[in-house]
């Protein structure tokens, strides 16, 4: 059974990602890649850590458990200001290699209305050099978002195509969080030499 966490980087109480977050993780249940124990999804919205350096080390151990039992992340961003949101970029300050070296991430953007794209260029850029995540080629950009991914009925023709390429991208996610299990295994991670990448 593959274990996942699912990260909603809004930093808005009942975001809209944090919803599309559950969606999620709610699939990864429903398609038999995990099961209730093993897929959690975290909230930066609800449960925000401090802006670093300060701490909430109570909050960030249970947030480093978790992505250190993860096979694979989903990282959720909406588009702010055609940004990825500070407090995902908080939590990739946080987070190290320890947590999420050589795992795969599938990217999620989120947007009301036709953007979304942006904060995943962005996050491709910038987010990995020193903790070495690995973001799959597929991506999600959930446009529109307020009227997508409610339960029932689907209400048009792009929730409808949404929901099998989400369902898609979470398999090849699987698959990924499978085979780099390997890799993960046989790269030596504590040569202090090349502790930070170039
Ligand atoms: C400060 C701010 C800036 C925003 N800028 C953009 C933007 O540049 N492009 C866009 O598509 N949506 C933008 N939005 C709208 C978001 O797409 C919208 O709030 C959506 O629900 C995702 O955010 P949420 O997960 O916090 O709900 C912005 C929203 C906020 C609060």
């Amino acid at each position: 059974m593959l274990n996942f966490v699912v990260i909603s980087g809004s930093g808005r109480p009942q975001s809209e990602s944090a919803r599309v977050g559950e969606y999620i993780r709610q699939r990864l249940i429903d398609l038999q890649l995990s099961d209730d124990s093993n897929c959690s999804l975290i909230d930066l919205g609800t449960s925000p850590l401090p802006l670093w350096p300060e701490r909430n080390d109570g909050l960030w151990h249970d947030y480093a458990t978790r992505l250190q039992a993860a096979n694979a992340l989903i990282v959720i961003t909406p588009e702010w200001h055609g940004m990825a949101s500070p407090a995902l970029k908080n939590l990739f300050i946080l987070a190290s290699k320890e947590e999420l070296a050589h795992k795969p991430a599938l990217l999620v953007g989120v947007s009301s209305g036709l953007g979304g794209s942006y904060p995943i260029s962005e996050l491709r850029s910038s987010s990995f050099k020193n903790n070495r995540l690995c973001y799959i080629p597929e991506q999600l950009i959930v446009r529109h978002v307020n009227s997508m991914l409610h339960p029932d009925p689907v209400i048009d023709d792009n929730d409808r195509r949404l929901r099998p390429r989400i369902d898609y991208a979470l398999g090849v996610l699987g698959h990924y969080a499978t085979a780099l299990r390997t890799v993960q295994a046989a790269v030596d991670m504590s040569n202090s030499e090349f502790a930070n990448g170039m």
